[in-house]
């Protein structure tokens, strides 16, 4: 168990001072990291004491530490799970081979746009979510997004850690790259779509947690199975502190609904003008954002077929999800697996080969995952004792990537018409209108214990903390 020396510039149990070089690179692209921090990091957050957890080992009996941390100070540090002893490659035509240490130079390239497509999402999220920091619920919600993106800041850290360390002068020139692009630019823009919309207002922000941090559970499972041990080791680190967005998404929404549902029994109604007059998110436009969200962030996971995902697994790039779990031969040559088509007008499954559709593979691990937090949401309003259901809609629905691009399908999954889609489209997704409402609902709360009247009070703080603990000191 190697622990972190404070003393250095940059906390790390990757033993960053016995390589000087190394060291000097980190060191060098540092600044350029605080001044991409300052410029598109959370807005005028300057000063801010916020209670925050930072990583300081991957003991998992403790591997964080929880205290007040001025903003931009937080210590993003370099961590790797230990390693396993004499660990072998576990799928793919390597099967049986010892884990790379280093780079073989046949899968450099596709090793190097793995990490740069994993790395770019990290800074992208916190760019999205840089203005929500003054429009938050409470205390208590701020300081859950400044640790969201501290988090993916150190997750930028570590996959920078990688290029800098294994991928050389192509390496470090990816690593400045990441620091060029931009959420939403459009001359420059981040490498994957949802990573471009826009997270205008905290029921997005939730929405995001919820499933776009999911993405990144299921995507960083897959590398975490890879055969470049310190790429399967760095993110297997990485996923101790996903666990904490999901739950800020799931937890965000399920007092979203919360909150809606008490309202809705109060006067008595289920009519979203009475309960928009009242101030809260009527269940309707909750679902539009759920249609919007997972939609777009089941794109993510690429092309229904792909032989690059052929590749990427038969080389032991990246796995499937638990791959280790799995009882079957692990190189998949000779199995199928089913996708969707479209013939005359309906959708079909079709049986292609397993190899092929690995992205589909991965995409209903990840629905499946989706849809039991959508059940815990639904467990909250049906305790309420109101009959409406929030639904995860066909995976069909509003897809732009793969064979199901440009394919109108409606929420249940039926193939509709251009002119049906476009007569129903603000049922279905929300609404200039819906977007318009929610962010007129938003406005900074800063008194320790209130929330805002949309969002009910979460069931416990922060590290047993009360609820009304001061968060965050603005000075
Ligand atoms: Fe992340
Ligand atoms: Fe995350």
């Amino acid at each position: 168990m190697s622990n972190i020396n404070y003393s250095e510039k940059i906390p790390n149990n990757v033993n960053l001072n016995e390589d000087k070089t190394l060291q000097r690179a980190l060191e060098h692209w540092q600044p350029g990291f605080l001044g991409w921090w300052q410029d598109v990091g959370p807005e005028s957050s300057r000063g801010f004491d916020v209670y925050l957890r930072t990583a300081i080992s991957v003991d998992p009996s403790g591997w964080a530490q929880f205290g007040y941390v001025k903003m931009p100070e937080y210590r993003w540090g370099i961590f790797l799970n230990q390693a396993e002893k004499e660990r072998k490659i576990h799928f793919g035509d390597h099967l049986g081979e010892p884990a790379w240490q280093d780079v073989p130079g046949e899968h450099r390239a596709n090793l190097r746009r793995i990490i740069v497509t994993q790395g770019d999402t990290e800074p992208a999220s916190v760019e999205q979510q840089r203005h929500l920091g003054l429009t938050a619920p409470s205390l208590y919600d701020m300081r859950n997004l400044f640790q969201v993106n501290v988090e993916e800041g150190r997750h930028l850290w570590a996959m920078v850690y990688l290029l800098h360390r294994y991928f050389g002068r192509d390496g470090r020139e990816e690593a400045e790259a990441l620091l060029e692009r931009r959420s939403g630019d459009a001359n420059n823009p981040r490498i994957l779509g949802a990573f471009n919309e826009k997270t205008p207002d905290w029921l997005s922000f939730f929405m995001f947690t919820y499933f776009t941090d999911r993405d990144g559970k299921y995507q960083l499972c897959a590398l975490a199975e890879s055969s470049f041990d310190p790429l399967a080791r760095t993110t297997k680190f990485m996923l101790t502190e996903e666990a904490h967005h999901m739950f800020v998404g799931e937890s965000g929404v399920s007092r979203i609904v919360q909150r809606t549902c008490e309202v809705m029994n109060q006067l008595k109604t289920d009519d979203p003008g009475k309960l928009r007059a009242a101030g809260v998110i009527d269940l309707p436009t909750i679902q539009r954002y759920l249609n919007f969200h997972f939609s777009v962030t089941i794109d993510l996971f690429g092309a229904d077929q792909s032989s690059n995902a052929a590749t990427f697994y038969s080389a032991g790039l990246k796995g499937r999800f638990e791959e280790g779990k799995r009882t079957d031969d692990h190189r998949l040559h000779g199995a199928t697996y089913k996708v969707l088509d479209v013939v005359d007008g309906k959708l079909v499954e079709k049986e292609v080969p397993m190899l092929n559709a690995l992205n589909e593979v991965l995409r209903d691990d990840y629905i499946k995952d989706s849809m039991a937090g959508v059940a815990r949401w639904n467990k909250v309003i049906e305790k309420a004792g109101i009959p409406f259901r929030l639904q995860v809609p066909h995976k069909a629905f509003n897809r732009q990537i793969g064979t199901l691009a440009g394919v109108r399908v409606s929420p249940e999954g039926r193939v509709v018409s251009e002119a049906e889609w476009k007569a129903n489209v603000d049922r279905w997704l929300p609404s200039e209108a819906d977007r318009a409402y929610v962010a007129s609902l938003m406005g900074r709360v800063v008194e320790p214990g209130k929330f805002a009247n949309w969002i009910a009070a979460p069931a416990i703080g922060i590290n047993r903390q009360p609820i009304d603990f001061e968060y965050v000191r603005f000075n």
